[in-house]
């Protein structure tokens, strides 16, 4: 066995799954059902909670717990709680009344969908449920937070998009570090410099693996643009111990995508050569990627004047229901990689990536 297949074997078996995939927690996409499918096909199954309440949360666990014996990555967000800026969502609306108008929608007066920051009651979870894994995006809690997960045993990582993120991180004394480069679907887990100019910056994961490898002395779990046993190998091979995909599991019966989501997955399969992905805020307030749609075109793909995160999604709601049949003005989160998934059961989709990734290493 070569160097990257060995040192890929020994980390899969420090987490105490049997092959080099982690599934990534996909809030909105994914609940128990993905998770233990991949569980499975023995990759590491998660659960994302930014989109659950603290019960569902608790009932998607015991659902993943009841189905497998195998280890689950529980993923909290930690952003700042948002503080409303009435002179930023005045302008923000101001920006979208033109949309309003021509789709004869309201401007809306409900909050954005919450997305619940980690915080006491979640953390309570863990300490509940103990996972086997705690991944954090948009940084890590407090000093307190992160004493209490880490004294639950679990196995505690975040995502990092530069190498200066990696190395704050591993100064906070995280256990692995997941390498999310610039093709990733879905929010950045940028936590640093926030700005669209430092965004601008942001490297690849071809570019970023080898860097953090480098830099950090925990293992690299590489995530971004990976959508079948070639990209596997290819992390594998420079450096990364694992690999964490998310896009490649959106086209699974057991991803909850809505059907406009899932046509445009179809629809990048079957011609590459049109599908478009870009960084936009004008969901969430947060830079995330998505396939492109109107909302995007209109409003951004980047705009100064949405709200923080994840207050921005608050002025959309009645375009979104509006336009449900189009999805014109939904986030349809996807990495620059979906052209390559394969519509199939997550189980068996585990099993044939690492297949085909152990094949690229042996034969590579
Ligand atoms: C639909 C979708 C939702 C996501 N939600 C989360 C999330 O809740 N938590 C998180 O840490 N990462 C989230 N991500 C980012 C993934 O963890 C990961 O970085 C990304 O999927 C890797 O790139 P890929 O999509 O090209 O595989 C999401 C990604 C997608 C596509």
């Amino acid at each position: 066995m070569g160097r990257a297949a060995s040192r890929a074997h020994a980390f899969a078996a420090r987490i105490g799954v049997t092959t080099s995939i982690w599934q990534a927690p996909m809030a909105g996409a994914q609940g128990a059902a993905l998770a233990i499918a991949v569980a499975r096909g023995g990759g590491l199954g998660a659960l994302p909670s930014a989109l659950f309440t603290v019960d569902a949360l608790r009932a998607e666990v015991a659902a993943f717990r009841a189905a497998t014996p195998a280890p689950l990555n529980m993923n909290f967000f930690c952003h700042a709680a948002p503080v409303v800026d009435d002179a930023r969502e005045a302008a923000w609306r101001a920006r979208l009344a033109p949309l309003y108008a021509e789709l004869r929608v309201e401007a809306p007066t409900g909050a954005a969908p919450a997305r619940a920051p980690f915080d006491g009651a979640l953390c309570g979870v863990v300490e509940d449920v103990k996972p086997e894994v705690v991944s954090f995006h948009l940084g890590l809690p407090s000093e307190a937070l992160l004493a209490r997960v880490k004294a639950t045993g679990a196995f505690v990582v975040s995502s990092a998009t530069t190498v200066a993120e990696g190395k704050a991180l591993a100064a906070r004394g995280v256990d692995a570090i997941i390498a999310q480069g610039f093709e990733a679907g879905g929010h950045r887990g940028t936590f640093l410099d926030v700005t669209h100019a430092a965004l601008a910056m942001q490297i690849g994961t071809f570019a970023l693996v080898p860097q953090l490898v480098d830099a950090v002395d925990v293992p690299i779990i590489a995530a971004g643009g990976i959508g079948d046993g070639r990209g596997i190998a290819a992390a594998l091979m420079l450096g990364a111990s694992a690999v964490q995909l998310g896009t490649a599991y959106l086209a699974c019966p057991e991803a909850t995508v809505s059907d406009v989501h899932r046509r445009a997955l179809d629809a990048a399969r079957a011609q590459p050569a049109s599908f478009e992905t870009a960084l936009t805020n004008v969901f969430t307030g947060r830079p995330a990627r998505g396939i492109v749609n109107r909302a995007m075109r209109a409003l951004g793909p980047l705009s100064t004047d949405a709200p923080a995160f994840p207050l921005a999604g608050g002025a959309l709601t009645t375009l979104r229901a509006r336009t449900e049949a189009t999805g014109d003005f939904a986030p349809q989160w996807a990495g620059q990689a979906a052209p390559l998934s394969v519509a199939m059961p997550a189980e068996a989709l585990t099993r044939m990536l690492a297949a085909a990734a152990d094949e690229h290493l042996a034969t590579a």
